[in-house]
């Protein structure tokens, strides 16, 4: 009985099988280098850069700051990206299937860990997702805040309450010894309530556009691009005269822990250059174009970011820099309010980027799972007049909605880390099971010097995760219990399903031998 419950939890999905559905795609071959890279920087370019640096440099309520040492942060959480990427490539270049890591776990590890890598690559979008939106309102805020003189200031300064959730009003009220009854309501009295209403409304119109359809297209990505890179390299030129050096000591106020604890947050920042090896079907030269790409990206991302960084801490002071709004705050520091409301359009217009390119990856993932008979077929119906998957695209925008009213910026973007390090680590396990397995497969692209890399892949993001376990304890708590939950879920419902597959397909095989 156990054997025969792992021989099934065991079966894979041969790349040969994955290669031939993927032939007869009628997707069209138009992307080339250049275009993948345009892809890869708006998935990458957004909330990490735009806000999270704020905590990685500060410090947040469960985390020390790197302080201007954020750069070798930023160089560390690169480095593991790296070794990842490469893994990448390697996979995506051997199977240009679309589908990423669930697809590859599929093909190497079987069924029960592509349902896991699958439920974790939610943590990635979905739960990414949130800290995205709450990302969101603090731009919405400082955008608001430009129109001071003009808006009632209701508006420009609505209250506290009604933009974060009610974890982070308590945390506030404790750290400034006030009383929490006179920062919010209180449900029947006891229950504090608070919400972050401009998330919570960004989610909810993005799920109404998703659900009437909306066409990806390089274009669109480019012009976002185009606005991002804008704003970032004006960002760069317009801070680079004010740099103060005297800011930039002490230059790691909290040590080793302070930058691991920032390579561990800025990680965020790397996360989205795995979307492109889904193209890997729309690439003319998928061989030779996406290793370049993928490669390309995070090695144009990091020298960005190392600027940034320079810039951020060298025009404000360690303790005056912002966690919700860091990049428009410090224009703000310098006399600049006008670019500050730049950035802050900028910002607004990456971020919705990010959001309905995240919100459409959590949709496809799960489209792809109920197709694989893991989660319920109702699931995946069809909308009648604007064919989407609307069932699907409602449960991912009220799972978000949902999340913001209890987890915040911070929480969510830990967890969202945790489950891509997780992923990051299976895809370099994968290359390592895949050159035992599948020795004499074609590989137009190979990490270099494997064992090595892959194994390095694996102990630099192992590592990281393990680390930050030490004092993250609330985002540890729930990543097992996410992890346990998705246990529950294949143990109770996808493992039957996909058991009743294989004893329908067996029936139609015979069915038809007979006719
Ligand atoms: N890397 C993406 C961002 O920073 C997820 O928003």
């Amino acid at each position: 009985m156990i054997k025969e419950i792992v021989t099934n939890a065991l079966k894979k999905k041969s790349p040969d099988e994955l290669i031939a559905v993927s032939k007869k795609s009628e997707l069209k071959k138009t992307l080339n280098v250049f275009d993948l890279i345009v892809l890869g920087i708006g998935a990458v370019v957004g909330t990490g850069i735009f806000t999270i640096i704020g905590t990685a440099i500060q410090g947040g309520p469960e985390s020390v700051g790197a302080g201007p040492a954020i750069i070798i942060s930023m160089v560390l959480a690169a480095v593991a990206c790296v070794f990842s990427a490469l893994c990448y490539s390697e996979i995506a270049s051997m199977i240009p299937v679309a589908g990423s890591a669930y697809t590859y776990t599929y093909a190497t590890m079987g069924e029960f860990m592509a349902w896991m890598v699958g439920w974790i690559l939610m943590l990635e979008y979905a739960i990414g997702n949130i800290t995205v939106a709450c990302a969101w309102t603090g731009y919405f805020v400082q955008f608001l805040k430009g129109f001071k003189h003009i808006l009632p200031a209701f508006v420009t300064n609505f209250p506290m309450w009604l933009r974060n959730d009610y974890r982070y009003m308590l945390s506030y009220c404790d750290k400034f010894g006030l009383d929490p009854h006179s920062q919010m309501p209180f449900l029947f009295d006891k229950i504090p309530f608070a919400m972050n209403l401009p998330a919570m409304v960004i989610v909810f119109l993005l799920t109404i556009l998703l659900i009437k359809g909306v066409k990806e297209s390089t274009r669109f990505a480019s012009v976002m691009v185009g606005v991002n890179m804008f704003m970032i390299i004006s960002f760069i030129v317009v801070g680079a005269f004010y740099i103060k050096p005297e800011n930039w000591t002490p230059f790691a106020p909290n040590g080793f822990e302070g930058v691991f604890m920032g390579a561990f947050l800025i990680f965020f920042a790397y996360i989205g250059f795995d979307a492109i090896s889904t193209t890997a079907e729309e690439t003319k030269n998928p061989q030779r174009d996406l290793p370049i790409a993928i490669l390309g990206t995070l090695i144009i991302c990091t020298i960005l970011y190392i600027c940034v960084a320079l810039v951020l801490t060298g025009n404000v002071s360690l303790g005056q820099i912002d966690i919700q709004a860091p990049i428009a705050h410090a224009m703000r520091v310098i006399g600049k309010d006008w670019f500050a409301g730049l950035i802050s359009v900028g910002a607004l217009c990456a971020l919705t980027s990010v959001l309905l390119i995240y919100q459409l990856g959590t949709t496809r993932i799960l489209y792809a799972m109920s197709r694989d008979r893991f989660l319920p077929k109702s699931l995946r119906l069809i909308h009648r007049k604007y064919r989407t998957p609307h069932i699907l695209t409602w449960i991912s925008g009220a799972v978000v909605i949902g999340c913001a009213l209890f987890m915040d910026l911070n929480i969510s973007a830990e967890l969202c880390n945790f489950g891509t390090f997780t992923s990051f680590i299976i895809i370099c396990i994968a290359v390592l099971i895949l050159r035992k397995t599948e020795p004499d497969r074609v590989r137009p692209f190979k990490v270099p010097f494997s064992p090595l890399f892959p194994t390095l892949g694996i102990i630099t993001c192992g590592g990281l995760m393990v680390y930050s376990m030490k004092f993250l304890t609330t985002s540890s708590l729930y990543f097992p219990l996410w992890l346990l939950i998705g246990f529950a879920i294949y143990a109770g419902y996808g493992y039957r399903q996909k058991r009743l597959e294989e004893k329908n397909k067996v029936k139609k095989f015979r069915e038809k031998v007979k006719v």
